[in-house]
């Protein structure tokens, strides 16, 4: 246990490290715009997306040092979903990360603006990043599979559900659909970017590992759900009790807390069972499905 948390650690120092290469100077103009996008990525986040593509891409061989940009890539994009997510037109939220949301210490036009840009830079990273050591057309498929998985049959796709389903009762699968998107999307291609940082990927195993990163993606989610009622804001940094407030439809709404639970198992078996085929070095990826299951916060 104490290896897996070390091992957490050092994965959040490298993409912390590397986000603050990447990030515009706060003191280059347009200031208030810069600040508000260090102001909300560099706050105390899991760093959950960049920890799976830096255990995926190091199942696969690839060395930490040429995973940073893309690492930076996915927390960049989730950083934006979340700015945008806590706006009074979406969940309307007042802390994330232990702070104040980014439209409340700044204001909503520049919590939007950071949101764009912060969506912007991820794509840029990915395509110019010399680091990333693989070729150009695996380079590309990065840059397809990001931007896939935020938009609209994706993650953004997602919170637009998440949004015309406030009020209504979805059934197991809406719920699922919903999930997929609006959460499980940015988790599997930040497993899939992992892998496809190898210069050689067994289509094979790719397909284990996308499976592996559905299911983690979507117990993620019901975990976040069971939280938001379990959990206290203190130790949430964001605001416990949201969904009920808003009348959002989640699991423990249709299931009840338990049956919650024991969705969160099934899908945390169904990920370990997708990693059967690799040996010791999915240690770390089984692992982190447990701690997704499991996390307090
Ligand atoms: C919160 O994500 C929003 C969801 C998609 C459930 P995280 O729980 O990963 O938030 P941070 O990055 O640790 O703040
Ligand atoms: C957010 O889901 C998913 C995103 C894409 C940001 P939630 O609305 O449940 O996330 P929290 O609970 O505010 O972090
Ligand atoms: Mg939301
Ligand atoms: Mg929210
Ligand atoms: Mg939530």
């Amino acid at each position: 246990m104490t290896d897996f948390l070390e091992q957490l650690q050092i994965y959040q120092k490298s993409v912390e490290t590397a986000l603050e290469y990447w990030l515009p100077g706060i003191d280059a103009e347009p200031k208030k715009l810069h600040e508000a996008m260090h102001y909300s990525v560099l706050a105390e986040g899991k760093r959950i997306r960049p920890i799976i593509l830096y255990a995926t891409g190091q199942a696969f061989g690839v060395e930490l040092n040429n995973l940073d940009g893309q690492a930076c890539a996915v927390e960049i994009i989730h950083a934006y979903s979340l700015i945008h997510d806590d706006l009074p037109s979406m969940d309307d939220d007042d802390l994330r990360r232990g702070r104040a949301t980014c439209h409340k210490a700044f204001d909503e036009a520049t919590a939007i603006l950071a949101g764009d840009a912060l969506q912007t830079l991820a794509f840029q990273i990915l395509a110019t990043d010399p680091k990333i050591k693989t070729n150009n057309s695996q380079r590309l498929k990065m840059i397809a599979t990001l931007s896939l998985a935020s938009g609209s049959n994706g993650m953004a796709g997602g919170q637009a559900i998440d949004l015309a389903s406030v009020g209504t009762k979805l059934d197991i699968e809406q719920l699922e659909n919903m999930h997929s998107h609006k959460t499980g999307a940015l988790i599997k291609a930040s497993a899939e970017i992992g892998a496809l940082s190898a210069e050689n990927v067994n289509p094979e195993l790719f397909s284990c590992i996308s499976n592996y990163a559905k299911y983690i993606g979507i117990a993620f989610q019901i975990k976040d759900d069971i939280l938001d009622i379990e959990s206290d804001t203190s130790t949430l940094g964001k605001p416990q009790g949201s969904d009920l407030a808003l009348n959002k439809p989640t699991y423990p709404n249709l299931l009840g807390l338990d049956g919650a639970k024991k969705m969160a198992d099934k899908l945390h078996y169904k990920a370990i069972k997708s990693l059967d085929v690799f040996d010791e070095k999915a240690k770390m990826l089984r692992q982190i499905a447990d701690y997704i299951i499991k996390r307090s916060k």
